[in-house]
């Protein structure tokens, strides 16, 4: 080993781009998070930092907040030794109105090899994928797809369950403007879990029953099969209209407590992507269960990331290996 890398999983992704669960094959998504199970190994030994990506350089661009994904994908970078920029769109001249392809363009023409990104435009990351040389990674695109989150939290039911072949998964609430809802649906149908979704018609489209997937209004019934209980957050910010009575009245309906955690499987776990809405999608008793993973959801974010940035080849192609 030349560079500290000992993880027992290598391979390379065939793209130069993570644009979204859609595009990856079963074989690709087991590489990722066999590799990751290889970081999760480093990023808790006293030495946590390897040189795979030294003289890379990341570019993390966050057109939207964010905190778990911004913060550990800068982590990634980090444990893995890259050059790190946290571009600060507000003080940028993307408020002179710089284009998107302007300002890549211009962070790639400084030396970028991967950038991040987060933006509102569903399909923002293909379009620029398409233009540059860098290694574009989707950290969320509108209501489309943020490909990282559904790798972690893959990677957190196999961590628990042992394998996701064969699983019940139950994706409950706000699916209409859920990206981690469509990666998880991608993903975890290619993996060979069956999806059932729950909420109220208004957030759960009908139409996604094309997919394959089952729909269910009543989440008591929708979970009561499940091996896997993923809440997910109820996005006020991209609701132009009312598509539920009230906030009490979804809690009602659809926020998990103990009183509903007891129709499911005693062995259930329940995820959250976070930020949670506390005592609405989750009760806290729920939150402090042992059976809620969100909180190793957040740890296991930092070793996929590692595993995403080291199987993408970057500008200029792949990163070092443990052997060369
Ligand atoms: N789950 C997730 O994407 O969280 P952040 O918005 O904090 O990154």
């Amino acid at each position: 080993m030349t560079d500290g890398h000992d993880t027992s999983a290598h391979g390379r992704l065939e793209s130069k781009d993570l644009l979204g669960l859609e595009d990856l094959t079963r074989q690709e998504i087991e590489l990722i998070l066999d590799n990751a199970e290889g970081f999760k190994t480093i990023v808790t030994r006293t030495v946590k930092r390897v040189p795979t990506l030294r003289g890379k350089t990341v570019v993390n661009l966050f057109f939207e907040n964010s905190t778990r994904t911004r913060t550990s994908f800068e982590l990634a970078a980090r444990r893995l030794s890259a050059d790190v920029i946290n571009f600060d769109v507000a003080t940028s001249s993307v408020t002179k109105r710089e284009s998107l392809l302007d300002t890549v363009e211009t962070i790639e023409a400084l030396g970028a090899d991967f950038v991040l990104m987060r933006h509102p435009s569903s399909g923002a990351h293909q379009y620029l994928g398409k233009q540059v040389k860098a290694s574009i990674i989707n950290a969320g695109d509108g209501s489309h797809e943020h490909p990282t989150q559904s790798l972690l939290d893959m990677f957190t039911i196999r961590e628990n369950k042992g394998s996701l072949k064969g699983l019940r998964v139950c994706i409950v609430g706000d699916i209409l403007h859920s990206r981690v809802a469509r990666s998880n649906i991608h993903g975890l149908k290619r993996m060979g879990a069956q999806v059932t979704l729950v909420g109220p018609p208004t957030l759960v489209p009908d139409e996604l029953r094309s997919l394959g997937l089952q729909i269910c209004h009543n989440l008591k019934e929708g979970i009561r099969r499940a091996d896997v209980i993923y809440m997910l957050r109820i996005q006020m910010e991209r609701m132009s209209r009312n598509l539920f009575p009230s906030l009490k009245e979804y809690k009602h309906l659809y926020g998990l407590d103990d009183d509903k955690l007891s129709y499911a499987k005693s062995d259930a776990l329940v995820l959250h992507p976070g930020p949670v809405n506390i005592d609405v999608e989750v009760s806290r008793a729920v939150l402090n269960n042992p059976r809620c993973k969100v909180i190793d959801q957040v740890t296991n974010g930092l070793a996929v990331r590692m595993a995403v940035l080291y199987l993408l080849r970057g500008a200029k192609g792949h990163a070092q290996t443990a052997d060369s």
